[in-house]
């Protein structure tokens, strides 16, 4: 047969695949072709709605350049990443949950020593944050490591600042022998996701906001356990219960304690009020690389 019409279509379109030597690419190709038809089918697709769509992710590749990636802001944005991360690492009893990794993790920041400041002259409320890796099972683990980075208390990160202010708000802490970590950075201030572009507009069209909760970030890893790549939210911050990128999870709220003017934990005379922050991060075993 060589004529198709709106059912045979598919059929026809899967049929060509019959030489497809990689079963993995053949099965993903096959369920995305019949979604996509169904979908076509289901809502009708106008010709201008299809010649929309196209333009609409021509204009999110012209977007992307080497510092920005429409296409992770728009998985993000309609749920496919946090989606992703649900089925590659389930929450799994006790183990730190992973979120979204978003698009301001730079590389290569700084090591520095346990409990050091990582926002020096970065605007925002002086929060330290403190608490120990470990194990699933409570063995505390030596020498783990937590990159961290956020944005600052106003809600923009360093990447985003006029000019080439360099890193903010950055850096990679390791754990002391009994697990223990402690640095101290600021309180993270809610903030929209890029709207400049195609993402803001579709989000705009479809009468959401762009906002995410307060939060930072952190890629918490150790010898011999899976990596975990997450955040700790502010406990009471706005959009908590409608982050734009759906990347909440519950058990990555964290209390930020509130104090008067007066001594920090490290003992360091503080003039403001600061914040601190208590959170343990368990690892779960490495899975074996045959698995
Ligand atoms: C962020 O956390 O910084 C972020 C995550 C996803 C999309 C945009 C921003
Ligand atoms: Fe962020």
């Amino acid at each position: 047969m060589r004529q198709f019409d709106d059912k045979s279509i598919t059929e026809a379109v899967l049929a060509r695949m019959s030489n497809c030597e990689d079963p993995r690419f053949c099965h993903v190709m096959t369920s995305l072709i019949r979604h996509v038809h169904d979908f076509v089918r289901d809502v009708q697709l106008t010709e201008a709605e299809w010649i929309a769509a196209i333009q609409f992710l021509t204009d999110v590749g012209k977007t992307c350049t080497d510092q920005r990636q429409e296409f992770i802001l728009l998985s993000d944005t309609l749920g496919i990443s946090v989606l992703v991360i649900s089925i590659n690492h389930p929450a799994e009893s006790g183990s730190a949950e992973s979120t979204v990794l978003g698009p301001y993790y730079w590389e290569g920041a700084p090591d520095l020593p346990n409990g050091s400041n990582l926002a020096v002259g970065v605007k925002g409320d002086p929060t330290f944050y403190s608490g120990r890796v470990l194990s699933n099972s409570g063995e505390p683990l030596a020498n783990a490591l937590l990159d961290v980075w956020s944005g600052d208390g106003e809600g923009n990160y360093d990447m985003q600042m006029p000019g080439d202010v360099g890193m903010k708000a950055r850096g990679r802490i390791r754990t002391d022998a009994q697990g223990r970590y402690a640095f101290r950075s600021i309180r993270p201030e809610y903030y929209p996701v890029p709207t400049d572009g195609p993402v803001g507009r579709m989000l705009r069209a479809m009468g959401r906001h762009p906002y995410r909760p307060g939060h930072i970030h952190m890629i918490v890893s150790a010898e011999g356990y899976e990596p975990v790549t997450t955040h700790l939210f502010a406990a009471g911050s706005q959009y908590l219960d409608s982050d734009a990128v759906f990347g909440v999870k519950e058990s990555l709220v964290a209390k930020y304690a509130r104090h008067e003017p007066g001594k920090g934990p490290n003992g360091e005379a503080m003039d403001t009020p600061f914040y601190t922050v208590e959170y343990d991060f368990r690892l779960r075993p490495a899975r074996s690389k045959a698995a």
